[in-house]
């Protein structure tokens, strides 16, 4: 068992540590606990991330109390098991031998700051201090949202080049943002209502789908795709603002509209074609503005990003409507959704250490903050 002293010195200070490289993740913003350790910003050594969502799926969203108790449990073997496989160790390593890896591997720990669930990001937040403050490690903020952006670069194959236009679809923000490079971020809009995953878990519960909505409503939108005749066209439900510049959604009214059709079934009803119909309505709309925001600021890269750019469809056409227009980046799969690896990533393009006892969970930090 090892055993821990109460207060230790702090030597040199955490922002002297020049290089860094090799940075372990933690993300702990909504109903995942995630750790990983990326290498030069590019390189997964090890990604490990836990999701309570199928604790929630009776509930339509997620019971914060639940979710914080859960990650209370899970930080720490999360945390260990990344460690674990980023370095090899042996199943038979005790706790303090992965620590003493992380002691002498580790350069630095990145941890999610906001915007998220309070109860939830106080683990993350909490633990990284004491990580910090026990391995003697420099600790970096990192926001969530900046962090999606940064799947981006988890990838071998190609950078995205600067000035760059980012989309940042996730389950609480739609958020259109300009890069000049990377500490230079400019919120151009978004939602004025409902986020792009939200609008996808509203009506995946009112069709008595289980949360999350997004993978749901898309397996069913998929069926219907694949058997319908091209001559079906899917546009049930409006594009909002679709004829305006201004880089503004709003998916609101996609809720009523689909209650009420779902409410007035004619005999033909199909769940699939309405699921598909709410997609393409979402898809749309997300698709116009992108087209709208690449015209008018000619980035030299496109970046999707978010839970739900893990969206097939809405991949394709953003890939379709932008390709001939600028260089479109897309994360794998396994880094849209919440994880550690886009944090230790954002965190080695942003090398910004700060005292431990600076660190500070906002729920409610902007994407520019
Ligand atoms: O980024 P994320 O994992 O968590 C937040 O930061 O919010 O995004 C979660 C959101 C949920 O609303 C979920 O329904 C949506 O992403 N999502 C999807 C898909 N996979 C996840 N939406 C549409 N299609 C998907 N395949
Ligand atoms: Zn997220």
């Amino acid at each position: 068992m090892p055993i821990f002293r109460c207060f230790f010195k702090t030597g040199r200070h955490m922002s002297e540590i020049s290089t860094i490289r090799k940075i372990i993740g933690i993300e702990t913003s909504c109903d995942e606990t995630a750790s990983a350790i990326v290498e030069d910003g590019k390189k997964v050594l090890s990604s490990i991330v836990l999701s309570s969502a199928d604790t929630f799926s009776w509930s339509g969203g997620v019971i914060p109390e639940i979710a914080a108790r859960r990650q209370i449990e899970s930080v720490i073997p999360v945390i260990s098991a990344s460690l674990r496989e980023a370095f090899n160790a042996s199943k038979n390593n005790k706790l303090s031998d992965i620590f003493d890896y992380a002691i002498k591997e580790i350069d630095a720990i990145a941890v999610t700051v906001g915007p998220g669930l309070i109860g939830s990001l106080l683990i993350g937040v909490e633990t990284a201090k004491t990580l910090s403050l026990v391995w003697q490690k420099p600790i970096i903020p990192v926001n969530h949202l900046v962090a999606h952006i940064y799947a981006n670069w988890l990838s071998d194959s190609k950078t995205p080049q600067f000035p760059l236009i980012a989309l940042v679809v996730s389950g609480g923000h739609t958020d259109f943002v300009l890069m000049k490079n990377h500490d230079n971020i400019k919120y151009l809009g978004g939602t004025r209502d409902d986020a792009a995953g939200e609008a996808f878990d509203k009506t995946a519960r009112l069709l008595g789908l289980p949360y999350p909505g997004g993978p749901a409503i898309s397996t069913l939108a998929n069926k219907f795709i694949n058997s319908k005749s091209s001559a079906e066209v899917l546009n049930l439900f409006p594009r909002p603002m679709a004829n305006t510049k201004r880089l503004n959604v709003s998916f609101s009214g996609l809720k009523t509209a689909a209650k009420n059709y779902f409410n007035n079934q004619k005999p033909n009803f199909s769940v699939n074609r309405l699921a598909a119909e709410i997609q393409e309505a979402i898809v749309d709309s997300l698709v116009i503005k992108s087209v709208i925001a690449v015209e008018t600021y000619k980035p030299k890269s496109f970046l999707l990003a978010g839970g739900v750019s893990a969206n097939k469809r809405l991949r394709e056409k953003i890939s379709a409507a932008l390709e001939k227009k600028t260089k479109v980046f897309i994360p794998n799969p396994k880094y849209t959704t919440d994880n550690a690896a886009m944090i230790a990533g954002a965190a080695f393009y942003n090398p910004k250490p700060i005292p431990w006892q600076d660190i500070i969970a906002n729920p409610s930090l902007s994407i520019d903050e």
